[in-house]
């Protein structure tokens, strides 16, 4: 019984001290993977057929989620600068108000890398690090298209590409030497503009679209 006790705090002695120098140091790498949700926060104009206002006719996207991976290179013990990638995000676009009849009517992927230098406010002692960053996001929409019958009315949908703000917190728990749980979240500023032609080519169709989603990642992280 002594003899366990003096183990269980021989071990709880060397976890304190390995975590007095698990924590980040200048010249790290961290690599963080996990599961990524787009959550947009939808702002949209309305719909414009050749130069027409159409009055109430707006549009929504859904959530998706993807493989998140970010990579962060430590400049300096407390700063890091990270990328952000992931597989593409894929979206349908419905139809909102005097256009709601059209129901989900076109899908688009998008790719959001997003760059961002980040602020480790606590020691390296800690096993427990959060961070906040901001950084800039450029979004590439591809694969544009209509769906569910409204191929047939309307082709040649474009989203344009997207460069916006991005601020970000996270924070890593460190599990052992190399290896931490992750979590965090961005808020990005993503607007579009997209545009679309009649089935005939006789009605240009225009519309600007805030996204502006939140994206959540949950995973884990590797420092090497
Ligand atoms: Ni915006």
């Amino acid at each position: 019984m002594k003899l366990n006790n003096l183990s269980l705090a021989i071990i709880s002695a060397s976890v304190l001290l390995s975590g007095a120098v698990q924590a980040y140091d200048a010249g790290d790498y961290i690599v963080r993977g996990g599961l990524a949700t787009v959550s947009p926060n939808v702002d949209s104009g309305n719909l414009y057929a050749n130069g027409a206002e159409q009055s109430n006719s707006t549009v929504d996207l859904n959530s998706n989620t993807q493989v998140g991976l970010t990579l962060t290179y430590m400049i300096q013990d407390n700063i890091g600068v990270e990328l952000l990638a992931a597989t593409p995000f894929s979206h349908k676009l419905k139809g909102k108000g005097g256009i709601a009849g059209l129901g989900e009517f076109a899908k688009t992927k998008h790719l959001p890398p997003t760059l961002s230098v980040q602020y480790y406010p606590m020691s390296k002692e800690s096993s427990f690090q959060p961070y906040v960053g901001a950084g800039l996001n450029y979004t590439v929409f591809f694969d544009e298209e209509f769906i569910k019958g409204n191929e047939g009315s309307f082709k040649s949908l474009e989203l344009d590409d997207s460069l916006g703000l991005t601020a970000q917190a996270g924070f890593d728990y460190q599990i052992d030497e190399s290896w931490s749980l992750n979590a965090a979240v961005w808020y990005m500023d993503i607007d579009t503009t997209g545009t679309f032609k009649s089935i005939d080519g006789s009605t240009n169709y225009k519309i600007d679209v805030e996204i502006d989603p939140w994206v959540y990642m949950a995973g884990v992280a590797y420092k090497f």
